[in-house]
């Protein structure tokens, strides 16, 4: 069988920990070109991975070189990129979050539907052992009807994890588009409607710029949730979490308890309401300080959809919804109203 020819655009943090290396070790790829605006990084990653560098991602996408890329790039770039690779016939697996507005995302989506291209985005929490432990659960009946959650996602800052350090694009409103809400949100929105199996529907929300005076962008928000059968809960995301990171949820329901990546041993533990416990040790959730020891799945499962002419696990239209949270959370702050997520 060919292999997939592989292109990865932006070589920063996402691209050097997750996306290269996890799809060098993937047998069906061949990693063949790289993009970065950063001459020196391009060169650098090319070197490493045997692949051709390129500083314009026009230039990788228009000579017929790559079946599929990673778009690794800063938030801003994500929709006029795809939308650029899905119309050269390239397949896309694009960062979250996926796009900067709901246009931009059902766009993306048009453009793969046109091109009959797969588009996926990367929400790999939807990946992790004890969150699709926690879905089961749920869908079999086990933990009875769900009344409540609670979920958080904070750690220090975007400083100590992009490539350019404090100089980085996460700072900057123009090319972020939306801070600690929209970075670490996404992913928490993304995994509720995964784990609860049902829409978010109505937000309310606080997003403020509290730790970093430097940053043109929000560090804090909490948000009040509704779905669509009442459950309610609360989701903070934060980049001022200064000594440890959150990356928990907590889900009450009528039978039991279910307490995700809280407990640094038992990924997933179950308190019923008999009084017994149950604790999961289903491996470690990746974090930002784990590097490249755990897959994300997200690579292979992306290679292995479009080998096999499958659909992609985590769709535009699922990245679209998981956005229009996000959205809804900023609309209620500017407006201190409760926004309906799917009438706006
Ligand atoms: N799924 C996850 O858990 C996860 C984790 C971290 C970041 N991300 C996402 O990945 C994306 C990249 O984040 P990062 O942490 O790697 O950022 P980063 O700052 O470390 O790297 C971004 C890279 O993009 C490059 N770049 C900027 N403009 C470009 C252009 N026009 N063409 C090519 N390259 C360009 C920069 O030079 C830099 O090397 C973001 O959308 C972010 O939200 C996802």
């Amino acid at each position: 069988m060919e292999k997939l020819r592989v292109g990865v655009i932006g070589c920063g943090s996402i691209a050097q920990y997750r996306h290269l290396p996890e799809y060098k070790l993937n047998k069906n790829v061949e990693l063949v070109a790289v993009c970065d605006i950063n001459e020196e990084r391009a060169q650098a990653t090319a070197e490493k991975y045997g692949a051709k560098a390129y500083t314009s991602y026009e230039e990788l996408l228009c000579n017929g070189l790559v079946d599929a890329v990673s778009v690794c790039t800063p938030n801003y770039l994500h929709a006029p990129i795809s939308i650029e690779a899905l119309n050269a016939g390239v397949h896309v697996l694009c960062e979250k979050p996926m796009a900067t507005s709901k246009q931009e995302a059902e766009e993306m989506i048009a453009a793969a539907k046109a091109n009959g291209k797969k588009l996926m985005i990367a929400h790999n929490q939807r990946f992790v052992p004890s969150h699709q432990r926690a879905r089961q659960l749920i869908q079999s009946g086990e933990v009875g009807k769900i009344y409540s959650f609670r979920t958080a996602f904070g750690h220090g800052g975007p400083e100590g994890w992009s490539v350019d350090g404090k100089d980085s694009w996460f700072f900057e409103k123009e090319k972020a588009f939306v801070g600690a809400m929209g970075d670490l949100g996404v992913h928490k929105t993304d995994l509720l409607r995964y784990v609860l199996g049902e829409e978010i529907t109505e937000v309310g929300s606080f997003v403020e710029t509290s730790a970093k005076n430097f940053a043109d962008v929000d560090d804090n928000a909490v948000c009040v949730l509704k779905t669509e059968s009442g459950i309610i809960g609360t989701l903070a995301a934060s980049w001022s979490y200064v000594s440890k990171e959150d990356n928990s949820t907590i889900i009450y329901g009528e039978k039991a308890i279910l307490r995700l990546e809280e407990d640094p041993v038992n990924s997933l533990v179950v308190q019923y309401a008999n009084g017994e416990v149950v604790n999961y040790q289903l491996g470690k959730i990746q974090s930002n300080d784990a590097g490249g020891q755990n897959t994300t799945h997200v690579i292979n499962k992306f290679v292995d959809s479009v080998i096999n002419n499958e659909e992609v696990p985590v769709t535009g239209e699922e990245g679209m919804r998981s956005l229009e949270v996000i959205l809804a959370a900023l609309e209620s702050n500017e407006t201190k109203q409760i926004v309906r997520v799917r009438e706006r």
